[in-house]
C-alpha cells in the first residue's frame, strides 16, 4: 500500500507550470468520437483518468497513439474511422464516472451504446437523469436494467430542445456531443457555463460542428454535417493553478505560476485575498504570497462563475489555520464534508452540519495519519500536511493520480518536504 510521507512547516516557495485541464481533456477525447478522421491533442496531462478514457476508446475500436509532448504531458493521437457497439463494464464505468458521457457520442455515431451504470461515488450520489433525459430529447431510446444502460437510435440522433433541470457539467457535454451528429438543430438551456464547456465548443469547432452559446446558459447546435479532425490543445487547469495558488497561501509562502488562466479562477483568487493573500500577475502568470496566518473567509460552492466544488476541500484546509470563524456552505456534492474527519486528526475545529462547515480557526495543525477519501479531499490533506506540525501520513494517495500531473516533482522544486512510499 503506497502512502505519502509529508513533513510541515515551511513555506513553499517557487515557480509551477500548470497542465492542460483533466476536465476539459476528458470531453474533448471523447469528443474523438464523434468524427472518422484524426485528431491530436497536445498536453494532455499524464493522468490515471486519461488511461482510462483511452481504454474505453481502444475498446470501442478506435485507435489511439501517445507520445511524451512534456515533463508530465504528452500528445495524443486518436483515429476513430470505425467504431464497435462493445460493451463497457463495470471495470471501465466504476473506474471513472466521466465515461457517462461517450454516450452521446456513441449515439451520434453508431447509434447504439451499453455500459454499466457509473453509480454514485465518494463525493455524492452523482445520479444520470439529465444525461439520460438530455438525449432522449434528441430521440434515443434509453433503459435502464441490471445494472446497465442500454441506448439506441437506430435512425440516428434528431435535433431537439434540451432543458436541463440544473446546469450540470457533465450533461451538457453529453448533449453536445450527441448533437453535434444529430439532424437539425439542438438547443441547451439552463446549459453549464464551465471553461470546459467553451474549450468542448471551440474543439468542436474545429471538426466543423456549427455551435454557438457555451459559456451561456444556452447553446445552439446545428448537427449532421461531414466532420473532419484537429489539432488541440485544451485550456489549462484552473484547479490544479487553484490548488498550487491555496497550497502558496497555506503554507506563507511565495509561489508563481505559469500557464495558468487567471479570469477563470477570480472567484478563487478573490476569496484567497479576503483569507490575507497577495496575489499579482500579468498575462498567464500569477503570483501568490501566503500571510503568516490567513484571515476567516465565507464561501459557498455554485456552477461557474461561482466559487467551484472542486476547490472547496483545499480552502477548508486553509481556514483551519485562519485567525476566525469561517462558514462554507456546499451545495453540489452532498458528502464533499468527508475529508473534515481527517483535518479534526491533525486538531482542525471543523463542525459540518448538512451542507454547512462551521471552522473555527487553530493557531497549529499537528501532522497525523490521514486518509484522502478522494481527488480534491486528498489534494486538500497534502495542503494541511504541509502548513502541519511535524509529519503527516497520508493513505490512499492514488486519488491524487487521477488529476494532477507531476505532483510530486511540482512540489520537490517548490522546497516541499513530501515523498511516496509503496
Ligand atoms: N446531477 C444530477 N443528475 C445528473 C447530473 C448531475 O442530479 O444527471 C447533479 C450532481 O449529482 C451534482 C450536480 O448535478 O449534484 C452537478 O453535477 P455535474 O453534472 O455538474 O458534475 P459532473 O459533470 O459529474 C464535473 C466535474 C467534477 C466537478 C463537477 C462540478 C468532470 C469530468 N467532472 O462533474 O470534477 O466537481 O463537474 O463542477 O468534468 C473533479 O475534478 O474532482 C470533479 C469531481
Amino acid at each position: 500500500m503506497s502512502r505519502l510521507l509529508i513533513e510541515g512547516g515551511q513555506p513553499l516557495a517557487g515557480e509551477v507550470e500548470i497542465s492542460r485541464a483533466k476536465n476539459a481533456v476528458l470531453p474533448i477525447l471523447a469528443a474523438c468520437l464523434v468524427t472518422p478522421e484524426e485528431c491530436e491533442i497536445r498536453g494532455v496531462p499524464l493522468l490515471r483518468d486519461v488511461e482510462v478514457m483511452i481504454s474505453l476508446i481502444r475498446t470501442l475500436g478506435g485507435k489511439v497513439e501517445a507520445q511524451p509532448d512534456g515533463d508530465f504531458s504528452q500528445s495524443i493521437r486518436v483515429s476513430c474511422r470505425s467504431l464497435e457497439p462493445a460493451e463497457l463494464g463495470d471495470g471501465l464505468t466504476r473506474q471513472m464516472r466521466s465515461s457517462i458521457f461517450i454516450m452521446g457520442a456513441l449515439l451520434g455515431r453508431i447509434g447504439q451504446v451499453r455500459l454499466a451504470h457509473p453509480g454514485g461515488c465518494t463525493i455524492g450520489h452523482r445520479p444520470v437523469n439529465m444525461h439520460l433525459e438530455g438525449l432522449r430529447c434528441l430521440g434515443a431510446e434509453i433503459e435502464e436494467e441490471h445494472g446497465f444502460i442500454m441506448a439506441q437510435a437506430p435512425g440516428g440522433l434528431t435535433g431537439g430542445k434540451v432543458h436541463l433541470d440544473y446546469p450540470s457539467v457533465g450533461a451538457t457535454e453529453n448533449v453536445m456531443l450527441g448533437a453535434a451528429l444529430a439532424r437539425g438543430v439542438t438547443t441547451i438551456h439552463n446549459a453549464a457555463k464551465e471553461p470546459e464547456i467553451v474549450d468542448l465548443q471551440r474543439f468542436l469547432r474545429q471538426l466543423g460542428v456549427r455551435v454557438v452559446g457555451a459559456g451561456t446558459g444556452t447553446i445552439r447546435i446545428e448537427g449532421g454535417g461531414d466532420l473532419g479532425g484537429a489539432v488541440y490543445t485544451p485550456i489549462p487547469d484552473r484547479i490544479e493553478a487553484g490548488t498550487f495558488a491555496v497550497l502558496a497561501a497555506a503554507t506563507g509562502g511565495r509561489v508563481r505560476l505559469y500557464g495558468a488562466h487567471p479570469h477563470h479562477l477570480e472567484v478563487v483568487l478573490a476569496k484567497l485575498q479576503v483569507a490575507g493573500a497577495q496575489v499579482s500577475g500579468r498575462g498567464s502568470q500569477l503570483e501568490i504570497v501566503g500571510p503568516r496566518r490567513p484571515g476567516p473567509c465565507d464561501l459557498k460552492t455554485q456552477p461557474y462563475p461561482g466559487f467551484p466544488t472542486d476547490m472547496q476541500n483545499q480552502f477548508l484546509a486553509l481556514l483551519c489555520r485562519s485567525t476566525g470563524i469561517s462558514i462554507v456552505k456546499e451545495t453540489i456534492f452532498e458528502n464533499r464534508f468527508k475529508v473534515a474527519d481527517e483535518f479534526r486528526r491533525m486538531g482542525a475545529d471543523v463542525r459540518v452540519e448538512d451542507r454547512l462547515a462551521i471552522v473555527r480557526g487553530v493557531p497549529r495543525l499537528t501532522g497525523a495519519t490521514v486518509d484522502g477519501d478522494d481527488l480534491r479531499g486528498a489534494a486538500a490533506l497534502v495542503i494541511a500536511g504541509l502548513s502541519a506540525e511535524g509529519e503527516t501520513v497520508l493513505e490512499s494517495p492514488e486519488h491524487l493520480d487521477r488529476g494532477y500531473a507531476g505532483l510530486m516533482e511540482k512540489l520537490d522544486r517548490l522546497g516541499a518536504s513530501i515523498r511516496r512510499d509503496g
